[in-house]
């Protein structure tokens, strides 16, 4: 940590608690800093002092890096590509120590986490977890009542059955319909997998949320930093203080 940070933001980024439940912490008289109880809620955090909570040290937050990039068609979900083509590396240049938090296809538009926090990258991915990732789909053909269905109750792929997906469909014309596709597991070319099997091709498919994270209105191709709130709700995802101890949440 390099820059004073208020007592709140310092506790909620180490992963102590949400910044809610961090200044209940500190009105209830919990919290020290270099040994005094900290009762004022904008209290600050110098980057040498130390903090505690009922007594027990509170490792500083590193320096990490969030990025949420609208990965672009047609780009690798890769930093570096022996073939050559066009990678999200390329995109987020001059940031050499992020990589993506799991992958969207080539063809697949959307919200990518980037980052240089390996600990929640692995427990994002990890199945346990199960982040919801929203896709729009544009397919070929109307989708019948039916085939909701079928998406909703989880389509049978050949690697095994994939689990109900939550569904909103948008537009239903002859030609073609459009979907947002909920899921929670990320197998490969999982959603393209589901749609095929239940005989609709995929036109178009855009990642808008990944967990908390929505694409909103970023550009594609443009990289932003997250903000403290979608920060916040990522640090949920991180296990409990009984099954690790490299972490400090309270709860
Ligand atoms: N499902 C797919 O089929 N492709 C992606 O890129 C992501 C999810």
């Amino acid at each position: 940590m390099q820059q004073s940070i208020r007592l709140n933001k310092f506790l909620a980024r180490a992963g102590v608690a949400s910044r809610r439940h961090a200044d209940e912490l500190i009105a209830a008289g919990r919290v020290s800093i270099d040994g005094k109880a900290a009762r004022e809620l904008g209290t600050m955090v110098e980057p040498a002092s130390e903090v505690r909570v009922d007594g027990a040290p509170v490792a500083p937050p590193e320096e990490l890096t969030y990025l949420l990039m609208n990965k672009p068609l047609g780009v690798v979900t890769t930093m570096h590509d022996p073939q050559g083509r066009r990678t999200v590396g390329q995109l987020v240049n001059g940031r050499p120590r992020v990589f993506p938090v799991g992958r969207l296809d080539y063809a697949t538009a959307g919200a990518l986490l980037l980052t240089d926090d390996g600990e929640l990258a692995h427990r994002l991915l990890h199945p346990r977890f199960g982040v919801d990732k929203t896709y729009r789909a544009e397919i070929g053909g109307r989708l019948s009542p039916d085939e909701v269905r079928r998406l909703m109750e989880g389509i049978s792929l050949e690697d095994g059955r994939a689990a109900g997906a939550k569904v909103r469909v948008l537009a239903v014309r002859r030609e073609r319909s459009v979907v947002d596709v909920t899921i929670h597991e990320g197998r490969n070319r999982q959603v393209r997998r589901m749609f095929e099997a239940i005989g609709h091709p995929i036109l178009a498919l855009t990642r808008t949320r990944f967990g908390p994270l929505r694409l909103g209105s970023l550009p594609a191709g443009h990289v932003r930093a997250l903000t403290e709130k979608e920060l916040e709700a990522l640090q949920r995802h991180r296990r409990p203080p009984a099954q690790s101890p490299r972490t400090n949440r309270l709860r």
